[in-house]
């Protein structure tokens, strides 16, 4: 059993009731350093691209509504580096669907790099017209991350995003977990280059 075995009933009892939860240590400090390395090292090799925003076959390039580029993980060509994260974020499906059952039959994730003075606009993650996301994954990797370097992740508590927010930071090894349909959320600019592997916990399509 992993350190994570442990922890999972209280991270997912706190999902439960309230539909979010932030998770410190989700990876050791030397798993999150593999990982965002192996990060920049994809990006040196130029396999990011700009996200767009909606669906697959609608996708646009927004520059006022977000400023990432991303790189999917391959599940089946899983690099060393990426073991340690499957492995959890795994263990922490199985135990979802069996104590929530969230019918949670796969996981998509990417890396995502925010430059400098990059952002994401107040957004929801599950499509208008799809309801295959469930839950939103998001896992940092920036090291030493101070609260004056800025790009918090703003989530929103209330439905209609509007009064009340808690602002996190994308410390490493923080994941945060929230329900897709429920939680608008935004990123805020930051005065470094941000890092993380995001992704989304989901079921058949609807
Ligand atoms: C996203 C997103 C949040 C973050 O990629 O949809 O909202 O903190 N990311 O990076
Ligand atoms: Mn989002």
């Amino acid at each position: 059993m992993t350190e994570l075995t442990h922890r999972l009933p209280a991270i997912i009892d706190a999902l439960a009731e309230q539909g979010w939860v932030v998770v410190d240590g989700f990876l050791t400090p030397a798993q999150i350093t593999a990982l965002r390395v192996e990060g920049e090292r994809r990006y040196a090799a130029g396999e990011f691209h700009r996200a767009g925003i909606g669906r697959a076959t609608q996708q646009q390039i927004r520059d006022d509504i977000r400023s990432d580029a991303v790189r999917w993980l391959d599940p089946i060509d899983r690099q060393p580096a990426e073991l340690p994260y499957w492995a959890n974020i795994e263990a922490l499906q199985t135990e979802l669907n069996r104590s929530l059952y969230l019918g949670i039959h796969e996981g998509e994730f990417h890396y995502a790099h925010y430059p400098a003075g990059g952002f994401y606009q107040r957004h929801l993650d599950r499509f208008r017209d799809n309801s295959a996301r469930v839950i939103s994954c998001v896992f940092y990797l920036n090291e030493d991350w101070q609260d004056t370097d800025g790009g918090h992740l703003r989530l929103w508590l209330d439905a209609e995003g509007q009064a009340e927010y808690r602002d996190i930071a994308p410390q490493a090894g923080r994941l945060v977990l929230f329900t897709s349909e429920r939680f608008w959320h935004a990123v805020q600019p930051a005065t470094r280059p941000r890092w993380s592997v995001t992704g989304w916990l989901r079921r058949a399509e609807v």
